[in-house]
């Protein structure tokens, strides 16, 4: 590979497809840490692979790229994200308020305390690393995983939300927030600098003070 200045892994990756081997599948779209599909496992860590500058990880002029942990390979660097986003829909993680389009804009203050805690949560891309970085998920395939949870705990904390009880109850069972054993590896990995594992730890809270309200 000729090296570059600024050079990133997905650069590297899309000259050997075009210069190199033109059958090796890869996914990404935005290129600028958008669109969360790049993800892929470079020197055996997950990451963003249009944001990693191959400065920061070669290893004796050598990097080795792989498809994603935890995740069925369809092709060489593409795997089959269906289960990913199917556990997201299982933690509930739609929105669903209860006022009408005929209902003024709902007002919410950007410094309350239940708004900050979504803003810490929602810039998640669904890009699949911390999913990818758990091995929970790798011992228990049921387990729901960071980022569903992460978007779970968003929604608990939306002031205009009305689902939130169907919430704590498909987050509560053994593959949902108790099943984190805290490894906060999501944490570490996750390139938009996002804490599952807090969002996870609030969720157990939730979940335990419903249980002893004798909600579940
Ligand atoms: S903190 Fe929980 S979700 Fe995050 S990597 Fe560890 S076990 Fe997985
Ligand atoms: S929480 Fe972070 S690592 Fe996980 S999918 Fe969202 S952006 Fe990616
Ligand atoms: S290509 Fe969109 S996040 Fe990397």
């Amino acid at each position: 590979m000729p090296r570059e200045p600024s050079q990133t892994v997905l650069d590297v990756v899309t000259y050997i497809q075009r210069k190199l081997d033109p059958t090796l599948a890869y996914r990404f779209a935005c290129r600028v840490g958008m669109c969360g599909s790049c993800a892929m496992t470079v020197n055996g860590v997950p990451r963003w692979t249009c944001r990693t500058h191959v400065d920061k990880v070669v290893e004796k002029d050598q990097i080795t790229v792989g498809p994603l942990r935890n995740l069925p390979v369809i092709r060489d660097l593409v795997v089959d994200m269906r289960e990913f986003f199917d556990k997201w829909a299982r933690a509930k993680g739609e929105f669903r308020g209860r006022q009408t389009k005929a209902d003024d804009f709902a007002k919410v203050e950007p410094q309350s305390a239940p708004r900050v805690l979504v803003d810490k949560g929602i810039e998640c891309i669904g890009c699949g690393v911390c999913y990818a970085a758990c091995d929970v998920v790798k011992w228990n395939p049921d387990y729901l995983g960071p980022a569903a949870l992460n978007r779970a705990w968003t929604l608990v904390n939306d002031v205009r939300d009305e689902k939130n009880l169907e919430r704590l109850r498909a987050v509560a069972g053994d593959a949902g927030c108790h099943a984190c054993h805290s490894h906060v590896s999501c944490t570490e990995r996750c390139p938009k600098h996002l804490s599952p594992t807090a969002a996870i730890a609030g969720l157990k809270r939730e979940v335990t003070k419903a249980a002893l309200r004798g909600d579940l």
